[in-house]
């Protein structure tokens, strides 16, 4: 990847995977789009004796995120597994440490999705979703959804939600991303690169 290619952020925290299944998904339709790329990242687990030492470089999976990768995205697509229907605290952890770019307004006008996955089929994706949203309107981002278009919604027998792309993993955390979940994630992924592509280009006022 190149320094000056515009890329969505697709930042996730996973335990389990599912997550991160999906955070891959949305990147295969984010890289089908011309002239935009995608760059994954994650955060470290937090623990309540909170200052634990993570290892710089995480064992498996994408790298941790940094301040900067946030600052110059051109979007971002948010995932977490749902806490009680709600999102994981290290990514709200994560979303905590940047005041610094709300108050340069450096996410201003930039779009934003989100994902979720969850153990059980109504444990809580709609709100998870819709929480997750909240700090990205703080930070003047432009929230995408699904729109009911994507056939994949209405047929559904899982995951897959118009307030984002979301998967039903399973008490056991063994049900792998569905044909219908895996079209949502990627039609979720190709929305926000197009939008991430157009409203670069009003922003730099070529458009
Ligand atoms: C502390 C905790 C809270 C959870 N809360 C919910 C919940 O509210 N609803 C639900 O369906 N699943 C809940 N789960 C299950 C996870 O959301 C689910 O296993 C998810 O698919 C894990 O994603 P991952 O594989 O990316 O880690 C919870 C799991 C943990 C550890």
């Amino acid at each position: 990847m190149s320094n000056t290619t515009p890329y969505v952020l697709v930042l996730y925290y996973s335990r389990s995977g599912a997550t991160a299944d999906m955070a891959r998904q949305l990147a295969a339709g984010i890289e089908s789009i011309v002239g935009i790329e995608a760059r994954l990242r994650t955060v470290p687990p937090v623990s309540t004796t909170c200052e634990a030492v993570a290892p710089e470089i995480p064992d498996e999976g994408a790298v941790y995120v940094e301040l900067d990768d946030l600052r110059n995205c051109s979007a971002l697509a948010l995932g977490s597994p749902t806490r009680f229907g709600n999102m994981a605290a290290p990514l709200k952890y994560f979303l905590d440490s940047t005041s610094s770019l709300w108050m340069n307004g450096a996410l201003v006008d930039k779009p934003a999705c989100a994902f979720t996955s969850t153990s059980s089929l109504h444990g809580g994706q709609e709100s998870t979703l819709l929480t997750m949203l909240v700090p990205l309107l703080h930070h003047g981002m432009v929230y995408a959804g699904i729109p009911y278009s994507e056939t994949a919604l209405l047929s559904t027998q899982g995951g897959g939600t118009p307030y984002g792309a979301s998967h039903l993993a399973g008490p056991r955390s063994d049900r792998s991303v569905d044909e219908h979940e895996r079209a949502l994630c990627v039609a979720q992924g190709k929305r926000l690169a197009k939008l991430a592509v157009a409203l670069n280009a009003m922003r730099q006022g070529t458009s």
